[in-house]
């Protein structure tokens, strides 16, 4: 059956009527270049908005944060991130092939690593003493823990901490801006402190693709190069930047809509007795152990879908997903919250 409700994940989004337009009046040139105006205005306002000097447009928030990592480290150096974080899980072992980098993995509480295991991380080793750790790379929302956000205390503390140690920080900041809405904050305030930030266009902000990796205009000049070499240097990418720009104008403060949704969404389906820890509900993600209830994953995936509701995998093989977007609207939370208690207990009594 065709899933009539996507709550897969907020990539599934279309450009909206009005994204449209702005694409198709946008003024372009050779972004190559950097003679194409709507992408120049969109990294702009996109370092500004991070607390950058500059920005540059790719086409994927993966090539943001390979162009930004293969920045801070020599082959042979190790880089450091949560275990489950989307640059050592999702990103096919980029930063080892395009950077040569070495990867630790730290397991983390909801996505966040501690200043003391960064600490012991780091500490030199006596086997390899010119193998150092050079780099760290958070991820703020994080996606495999379910959309979570970083406390700033808790941010600042490794944030700090990488310094001290000599340290460059990335900042996956793919959802960055759902981060900044959940905090109340301006998302500079969460991404100033980085070396580089990475922000996609193509999730909560509704483009079809499209993102930016800033930093300082030393950085951002040598990730141009970078840019170049990874083919992802463009023509008349104002095209897209268009969207980009239609969405800092119109879809960033709608991100506490999609947050409000998947709220109602987890008190509802806990409600109903649906195993849901609503305390770990703080963006626009919902996750669901369905292990809990006595069944395989993917079955429950498939009965949601036969009944009009999509949800996906995790990295966890018993939990399942559901993640507002700007497609999603108040009535189709209350269909969902209508069909999805119902299917998956009757699983249960099956
Ligand atoms: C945290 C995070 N970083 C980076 C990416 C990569 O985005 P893309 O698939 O558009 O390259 C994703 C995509 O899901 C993500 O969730």
């Amino acid at each position: 059956m065709r899933v009539v409700i996507d709550l897969r994940s907020d990539t599934v989004t279309t450009p909206t009527p009005g994204m449209r337009r702005a694409m198709a009046e946008a003024v372009v040139g050779d972004e190559q270049k950097r003679e194409d105006p709507t992408v120049t205005a969109l990294q702009e306002r996109v370092a500004a908005l991070l607390g950058h000097e500059a920005a540059l447009f790719v086409p994927t928030a993966t090539m943001a944060n390979q162009i930004a990592l293969k920045l801070h480290g020599r082959p042979g150096d190790v880089l450091v991130a949560e275990e489950h974080s989307h640059v050592l899980v999702f990103e096919y072992g980029g930063v080892a092939a395009h950077a040569g980098l070495v990867t630790l993995g730290l397991p983390g509480v909801a996505g966040r690593i501690s200043s003391s295991q960064l600490r012991t991380a780091a500490a030199p080793s006596v086997k390899a003493a010119d193998q150092h750790v050079t780099v760290i790379s958070l991820e703020n929302t994080h996606n495999n823990a379910g959309g979570r956000v970083w406390p700033l205390e808790e941010l600042t503390d490794v944030v700090e901490t990488a310094r001290e140690l000599g340290l460059a920080v990335h900042l996956d900041g793919a959802r960055v801006l759902n981060a900044a809405t959940a905090l109340g904050v301006d998302p500079a305030e969460i991404a100033a402190r980085f070396d580089t930030v990475s922000l996609c266009l193509s999730k909560g902000l509704g483009c079809p693709l499209g993102a930016l990796v800033a930093g300082s205009h030393a950085v951002i000049e040598r990730a141009w190069r970078e840019k170049h070499l990874f083919g992802g240097a463009m023509r008349q990418a104002g095209i897209v930047a268009a969207a980009g720009v239609y969405a800092l104008d119109h879809h960033v403060e709608r991100l506490a809509e999609d947050h409000a949704r998947a709220r109602r969404f987890a008190e509802a389906l806990g409600a109903a007795g649906v195993p849901v820890e609503l305390e770990r509900v703080e963006t626009n993600f919902v996750q669901i152990d369905v292990g809990r209830m006595g069944l395989e994953r993917d079955d429950a995936l498939a009965r949601l879908r036969h009944a009009g509701v999509g949800l996906s995998a995790t990295v966890s093989p018993t939990v399942i997903r559901a993640v507002t977007h700007l497609e999603i609207t108040d009535a189709d939370i209350e269909r969902a919250i209508d069909v999805i208690p119902s299917t998956l207990l009757a699983g249960v009594a099956a």
